[in-house]
């Protein structure tokens, strides 16, 4: 399927997609090009990175870390100068660094914060400048149920995924009259890296996972999502379909959080 938002009449400007080596954002960078963008692929992980731009043709990696505020700079200078806009920006890159709150050192509450929140409104207001200037764009913001929702140890990563939410609102009303659409996703439990626990086991193929969430039915649809089923509504969210959809925070998690 070729998107509504490329051209037929010669190469439209690239998509952008944050933290797209793996899991969640390789998702949407893979489903992206299947639908026919060009793409620009940002992630830290060079490794991953390359293997991902090697089996792609019209995928461009781009090694940055997000935590660094002038490594954004300089991506997004590149990206201006290479390509001069960009059509639809995904901002996925996270991270999900567990710290009780008496365990949490300013260190570890910055590090979730630069990379989670910082590094979304740094490329944003980078890429919004470009778009507003063509009077049009789209912008997804990952966030995540802990924007709702508490678990243990987890203070400063749902601090910073509610913020997203509201920064995605805010975005949103700042950006509607160049023409630009900006949501949210919040996904649940997706089967990514993410989802190790410390030992190295997929969190969601535990007894204690498979029990509560799966048998049980805390989560209605009982299993974990697989990281495609983020990328459809991702391709939803920056197709014309949702035209008349900005500020919105859409949750992806199987029903978890309409059960109690
Ligand atoms: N997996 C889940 O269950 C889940 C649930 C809710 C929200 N999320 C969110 O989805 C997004 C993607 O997570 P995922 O599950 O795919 O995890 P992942 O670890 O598989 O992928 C995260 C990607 O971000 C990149 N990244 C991390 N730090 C970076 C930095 N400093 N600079 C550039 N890139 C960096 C990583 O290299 C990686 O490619 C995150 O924002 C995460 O918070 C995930």
């Amino acid at each position: 399927m070729r998107h509504a938002a490329l051209r037929a009449d010669g190469p439209s400007p690239p998509w952008l997609v944050t933290g797209a080596a793996n899991g969640i954002g390789e998702a949407i960078a893979r489903r992206f090009h299947s639908e026919g963008a060009r793409l620009v692929a940002l992630d830290v992980d060079k490794t991953a990175l390359d293997r991902l731009a090697a089996g792609l043709v019209g995928v461009e990696p781009v090694v940055c870390d997000l935590a660094q505020p002038s490594e954004i700079a300089k991506a997004m200078q590149h990206v201006e100068q290479a390509y001069g806009h960009v059509d639809i920006l995904v901002n996925n890159a996270g991270i999900g660094q567990s710290r009780h709150i008496l365990a949490a050192d300013y260190e570890h509450w910055r590090r979730v914060f630069s990379i989670n929140l910082d590094a979304q409104f740094l490329v944003s207001r980078a890429i919004a400048a470009r778009m507003q200037a063509r009077q049009g764009g789209v912008i997804i913001n990952i966030a995540s149920i802990q924007a709702m929702l508490s678990e243990p140890c987890g203070s400063s990563y749902g601090a910073s995924k509610g913020a997203i939410a509201a920064f995605t609102r805010g975005l949103a009303v700042d950006l509607a009259s160049a023409g630009i659409r900006v949501n949210a996703i919040a996904p649940g439990f997706i089967q990514t890296r993410m989802s190790l626990n410390a030992e190295g086991v997929d969190e969601t193929s535990t007894d204690e996972f498979q029990d509560w969430y799966v048998r049980r039915r805390k989560i209605p649809l009982a299993r974990a999502g697989p990281p495609a089923e983020v990328a459809g509504v991702a391709a939803f969210l920056a197709s014309a379909d949702a035209s008349y959809m900005t500020g919105q925070t859409l949750i992806v998690d199987g029903g978890l959080t309409v059960t109690f």
